[in-house]
């Protein structure tokens, strides 16, 4: 079956024609285009900015994949959860298409593309065998907007078992990048930093790391790292190999360098995935461990998590390509082929897009 993904729900417009089945999967044609340039200089996301370059990029992106192939089988379009100005622009392009190929379209779920961002494994590319998802299956989605544990017994049946109470982890990331002076999105500058650091240099709070529940805070130890840079500033300093070592000898023990601190900081997050997870995997004895979103890029986060589930025998890990780990549509149109499948389809004329769309149910 062939699959048109569509995805533009935060900074990315990103179109993928995907022909796939349970085993195979070919990414015929896809394409991102990136808005990263635009928002780096606010350090952010502007929500209004984002929803006018989805509209100027959206046709040019869609007319570059389609190029050479007739219409698909299925149109499967992000429709929440994100920014409405960004996710309108997809819904209503994939409404348009849908309507002039008289082709069925997948309402889907960034969240869900996620997940399922970790079938476009790599083989020989294009080509690419799936692995399974053997459930029920772990799930640990990680991104700037989301942080989030959740159980999957089937393809499409969720169950929310915790996550963050108040900023997502790369929300957090992108934050303590922005008080270094590093561009957005900061998570993997500040992660390349943390490559050469001492983890234990600084010793951040790990909130909520032994509650008895699966829920996360991480804005705690945002504060924490703000407050630390605000009193110690003078100790950081930027890059150890280019300081002068013979007027430095008597400070280096107090001096703590900003590859200690990004390590330092780093470590805090990561304790406290590993630990809620770990507390899951004995709980849910999961069959497949699945580690996605945009965080999911990160190394450290990667290791441990792989670690971790060597100690479970029964479990496999598995974590997307690093070219899937970022918002994209290939892993929509994935997402989108198990509805398809089910037939589970809806009409162009009652698609909307939601801003706040969940995944399981909510109380
Ligand atoms: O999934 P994604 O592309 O967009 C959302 O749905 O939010 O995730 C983007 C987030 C950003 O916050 C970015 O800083 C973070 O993922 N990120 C990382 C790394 N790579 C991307 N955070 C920590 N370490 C990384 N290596
Ligand atoms: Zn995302």
């Amino acid at each position: 079956m062939k699959i048109l993904g569509i995805e533009s729900s935060c900074d990315d417009t990103s179109v993928a024609l995907v022909e796939a089945s349970d085993a195979r999967v070919v990414v015929l044609a896809e394409k991102t285009a990136s808005q990263i340039e635009v928002h780096k200089k606010y350090g952010g996301v502007v929500p209004e900015i984002a929803g006018r370059k989805h509209a100027e990029n959206m046709l040019p992106v869609l007319e570059e994949v389609m190029n050479g192939y007739e219409p698909p089988d299925a149109i499967a379009v992000t429709s929440g959860p994100g920014l409405l100005t960004g996710l309108l622009v997809g819904v209503e392009v994939a409404k348009a298409l849908s309507y002039l190929w008289n082709v069925p379209m997948v309402r889907t779920n960034h969240i869900e593309g996620h997940i399922y961002s970790i079938l476009l494994q790599e083989n020989e590319k294009p080509v690419i065998n799936t692995p399974t998802i053997h459930f029920p299956a772990l799930c640990l989605i990680v991104s700037g907007g989301h942080t989030e544990l959740v159980l999957m017994t089937d393809h499409g049946v969720y169950e929310k078992l915790g996550g963050t109470r108040d900023d997502a982890v790369g929300e957090c990331f992108d934050k303590i990048a922005k008080l270094l002076g590093l561009d957005y999105p900061g998570g993997p500058k500040v992660s390349q930093l943390a490559e050469q650091g001492n983890t234990t240099a600084i010793a951040f709070p790990r909130p909520m790391i032994t509650s008895p529940d699966f829920d996360m805070s991480f804005s705690g130890l945002k504060t924490a790292a703000l407050y630390w840079l605000q009193d110690n500033s003078d100790l950081l300093y930027r890059d150890s190999s280019t300081s002068d070592d013979s007027a430095q000898d008597d400070i280096k023990i107090n001096t703590v360098t900003i590859h200690d601190f990004c390590a330092s900081f780093e470590q805090a997050i990561v304790d406290v995935l590993v630990k809620k997870t770990k507390k899951a995997m004995e709980m849910y004895h999961p069959k497949t461990l699945i580690l996605s979103g945009g965080v999911s890029a990160n190394p450290k986060l990667r290791e441990a998590l792989s670690q971790l589930t060597a100690a479970f025998p029964d479990c496999q890990f598995r974590r997307p390509l690093p070219q899937y780990c970022m918002d994209n549509a290939a892993m929509i149109a994935m997402a989108g082929y198990y509805h398809a499948k089910n037939n589970d389809y809806t009409d162009w004329k009652t698609v909307l897009a939601d801003p706040q769309w969940h995944i399981y149910p909510t109380l």
